[in-house]
């Protein structure tokens, strides 16, 4: 069952109505006029989301390119498109990624409140609840210092070995809640086979006080097997014996018999099940080395964050729905706008890694040409994402936001609350004025009137206009919590849902990851000898062949 009740997005009849309208009227709307003309813009096209904790974040919708008939007409796609009827198999733990037959059910990872979550008519709460407290339990016993390394010392370093959703989420979720960890206590994250990455981080550590997680939803990816193995024999080499391999290693994977064959007692291992999708996976086992950095208290606030999220996702009608918006806006620009790209902003130094985790969550769900009807889609799917911490993007690529030739919608995050309120908060003041006058300065632009009344030279005059209209959603948070994180993680989640519902994709699977690996294979093994090759066409027959010279 593909869980789809239309073929082609463009064929549903609020497409069409969007068409015309876009046609007619949203192709010219001039958003800083749309301010003159309704003073309750801003009230009627921004939502504030409650967390659990009572913190709020603020989500402004109203710097987009759309007035009050175009946000009803696209909440009346979402409706035609059945996003409901989707969003409620999905939360039923139903088989939505059909092309693999599997439940996609996260949300379960972060049902804190204990709710009854069933696949195939079992509840999987009791599960995930044990999984978690031999999180908690071993965390706690590493972070006292209880746990003792093979010559009795305490564990100083984490050193995940994953690649993907066994790694984006977990570097990007330490990065970002740094302020709430154990400063005695340094985490690394090894994902790339270039021996670099991993030679670097080994040349850090001690193997007398180091704790490898070998992070692996398959435990069959090439890359994390061959970094675990040279991390095993680098421990070895120190340690000699591998019965201290069970107090060095740890595997956060679903394959229990490779854990074993690689060597780790499988009391170390946490598991997960198939129904987390890699890029799913933060809040599952494989959010290990969050709940070690940051402790467990902080990484349950970050499930429960989430769970909110999904609590409004689930609960609150689409016109108001903050990740139904964000989804909406984001078809909008993609297939009536024809933008290409999505920029995510975050103005906040530890979110640094938020826009590469976010790369994985939306491109390799939404990257993607056959319906869910098994045909090819007509129109355009998912954005290009990318992005870079402001103030720092502002002196680099914002030039072509402000004056290219592109249409680039983007998201500013920030919190008012900065975790490190050094200099009396000026830092976090002048962050903020950059925020603000980004989609100010994007919205507004400058006239050619502006810039002559400048006194600038005729001939400079073009060069200076800024045009404006150039669509920004911002994002404020109070502080960037554990909490606020799990929910804004959330929110992107089910934008690229929505996106995906209609599309009319199946956002779940990744088959598109495969060929290039199948093909390193057997590439791999032609490597091993020093015969030149002939199989392929005549580029990479010449490249490997010269790339076998130079590199004997
Ligand atoms: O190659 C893509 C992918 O399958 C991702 O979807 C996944 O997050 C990553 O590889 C890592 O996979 P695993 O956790 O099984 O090693």
């Amino acid at each position: 069952m593909s869980f789809s009740s239309f073929s082609q997005a463009t064929d549903l009849p609020s497409w069409s109505a969007l068409q015309e309208a876009y046609d007619t009227v949203g192709k010219s709307l001039v958003v800083k006029e749309l301010f003159k003309e309704d003073p309750k813009r801003f009230e009627k096209l921004s939502r504030t989301f409650t967390n659990y904790d009572g913190s709020e974040i603020l989500f402004d919708f109203s710097k987009n390119i759309i007035n009050d008939d175009i946000l009803a007409l696209l909440v009346q796609l979402a409706k035609d498109a059945k996003i409901e009827d989707l969003r409620t198999a999905f939360f039923a733990g139903e088989k939505i990624n059909f092309t693999e037959q599997r439940a996609v059910y996260h949300m379960a990872l972060r049902n804190v409140s204990g709710k009854v979550m069933e696949v195939d008519g079992k509840d999987v709460t009791p599960e995930v609840h044990a999984v978690l407290k031999h999180m908690k339990e071993f965390s706690e016993q590493v972070r006292s210092g209880e746990w003792k390394g093979y010559t009795g010392k305490a564990i100083k370093s984490i050193v995940n070995i994953g690649i993907g959703g066994s790694d984006l989420g977990p570097v990007m979720v330490t990065e970002a809640l740094k302020a709430y960890s154990k400063r005695d206590m340094d985490v690394h994250f090894v994902s790339n086979i270039d021996g670099t990455h991993i030679a670097e981080i080994l040349r850090a550590v001690d193997p007398e006080t180091t704790l490898f997680l070998v992070a692996s939803k398959t435990f069959t990816t090439a890359e994390t097997c061959t970094n675990a193995n040279t991390a095993k024999a680098w421990f070895l080499e120190a340690a000699k014996d591998p019965a201290h391999i069970a107090k060095h290693f740890a595997a956060l994977s679903t394959n229990a018999e490779e854990v074993a064959k690689f060597g780790i007692d499988t009391k170390n291992m946490f598991g997960f099940e198939s129904w987390v999708g890699g890029r799913y996976s933060v809040w599952s086992a494989i959010g290990l080395s969050v709940v070690l950095y940051i402790g467990y208290e902080n990484f349950e606030a970050f499930l429960k964050g989430a769970e909110a999220m999904d609590k409004h996702f689930t609960e609150t009608p689409l016109e108001d729905n903050i990740p139904v918006l964000g989804g909406l806006l984001s078809v909008w620009y993609n297939n009536f706008f024809g933008a290409q790209t999505h920029l995510i902003a975050p103005f906040d130094q530890y979110l640094h890694r938020f826009p590469a985790y976010l790369q994985q969550l939306f491109m390799e769900s939404n990257g993607k040409y056959i319906n869910r009807g098994n045909e090819v889609v007509k129109y355009s799917t998912g954005a290009i994402i990318f992005g870079e911490p402001a103030t720092n993007s502002q002196h680099s690529f914002f030039q072509l936001i402000h004056q290219g030739t592109k249409l680039i919608p983007a998201d500013f995050i920030m919190a008012a609350q900065s975790q490190n309120p050094i200099e009396g908060n000026l830092h976090q003041r002048m962050l903020a004025s950059n925020y603000f006058a980004q989609a100010e300065a994007l919205m507004v632009g400058k006239t050619e009137e502006q810039v002559k009344a400048e006194g600038n030279p005729e001939d400079l005059v073009p060069h200076k206009v800024f045009q404006g209209n150039r669509p920004t959603t911002s994002i404020l948070a109070q502080k960037i919590t554990p909490a606020a994180l799990g929910a804004l993680i959330a929110y992107y989640e089910h934008f690229t849902f929505t996106e995906g519902a209609i599309w009319n994709i199946n956002s779940f699977d990744q088959f598109g990851v495969e060929l290039g690996k199948v093909l390193a294979k057997s590439i791999g093994k032609e490597l091993d000898v020093a015969d030149a090759v002939s199989s392929h066409d005549g580029s990479t027959n010449s490249l490997i062949n010269q790339f076998k010279q130079w590199h004997a």
